[in-house]
């Protein structure tokens, strides 16, 4: 009994220094923050679910279909999760307000060109007092690395824009967003996957562009985050909600940092 507690302590510190790894991590905040016998969502779980408290169940959602998927993970052994709902994770229009105990987005916000937007549809899909579990990859850790981080003044200025329904706005916005992508992520992805980078030039990279304007299948990086703008991003939603929300942890590992929001009414 005692090692088990000197364990639990152990791992408790641990977290809040940040030196657990992102399994770890994962699973003792999901146990802490999820309650017991609750439902609600997962979006774009893709190969690593997260691991729910006891009795508890998640309705998967992903944009895209199961064999884009597989696609996007080819590691030998990776078991890809089956979407129980293929949706716009980001709008939810589909689900029901105040209907969820809980939503989980892990790595999945950077996807988004209006990630205030996207946190406010999360929220009202929550019941009082749900919580949304979310994460984003540490630019400086993943094939980010070497992109301007995304300021809160930026994330308000999307906001702003996609209230005002201002789509040539977001387009050109987006655009330099891709831009950026296909100049440092998208070669350094290639090099972490062993396959060689050709850059598309001129109308291949144009039609690229167009598609990937077009597309809400999430396949880029719009934004990207270090340890602080991500907790600058969550005092905005404190900020925009004043009063709605309460942000009841962030943690960090080695790669990610993930943010516990509740919604309070
Ligand atoms: C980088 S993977 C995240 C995988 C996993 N959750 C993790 O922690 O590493 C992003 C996932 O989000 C999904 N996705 C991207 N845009 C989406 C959208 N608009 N709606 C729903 N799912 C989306 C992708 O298909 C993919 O499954």
């Amino acid at each position: 009994m005692r090692s088990v507690l000197i364990h639990c302590g152990l791992a408790s510190v641990l977290l809040r220094l940040g030196l657990l790894g992102l399994e770890q991590t994962r699973r003792r905040l999901s146990l802490r923050y999820l309650p017991i016998r609750s439902r609600g969502l997962e979006i774009g779980a893709l190969h690593c679910p997260l691991p729910l408290p006891e009795g508890s169940r998640a309705l998967y959602i992903d944009i895209n279909m199961p064999e884009t998927l597989k696609e996007l993970r080819v590691d030998a052994g990776v078991v890809i999760v089956t979407p129980d709902i293929l949706t716009d994770g980001f709008s939810l229009s589909c689900i029901a307000p105040q209907s969820q105990d809980f939503v989980i987005a892990n790595h999945v916000l950077e996807h988004t060109a209006d990630a205030l937007g996207t946190l406010k549809n999360w929220l009202l899909a929550l019941k009082p007092g749900g919580v949304i579990f979310v994460s984003v990859p540490i630019a400086e850790r993943c094939f980010d690395r070497g992109r301007e981080i995304t300021p809160s003044t930026h994330f308000l200025e999307d906001y702003q824009l996609g209230l005002a329904g201002d789509v040539m706005a977001m387009r050109k916005r987006n655009r330099v967003h891709i831009e950026e992508y296909l100049n440092v992520s998208a070669p350094a992805l290639s090099v972490m996957q062993g396959v060689p980078w050709e850059p598309p030039e001129g109308e291949e990279r144009e039609e690229l562009i167009e598609r990937l304007l077009g597309s809400g299948s999430g396949h880029i990086h719009h934004h990207v985050f270090s340890r602080d703008s991500f907790s600058d991003l969550l005092g905005l939603l404190d900020d925009v909600y004043s009063g709605s929300v309460r942000i009841e942890h962030v943690a960090r590992s080695r790669i990610e940092t993930v943010g516990i929001i509740r919604k309070l009414s």
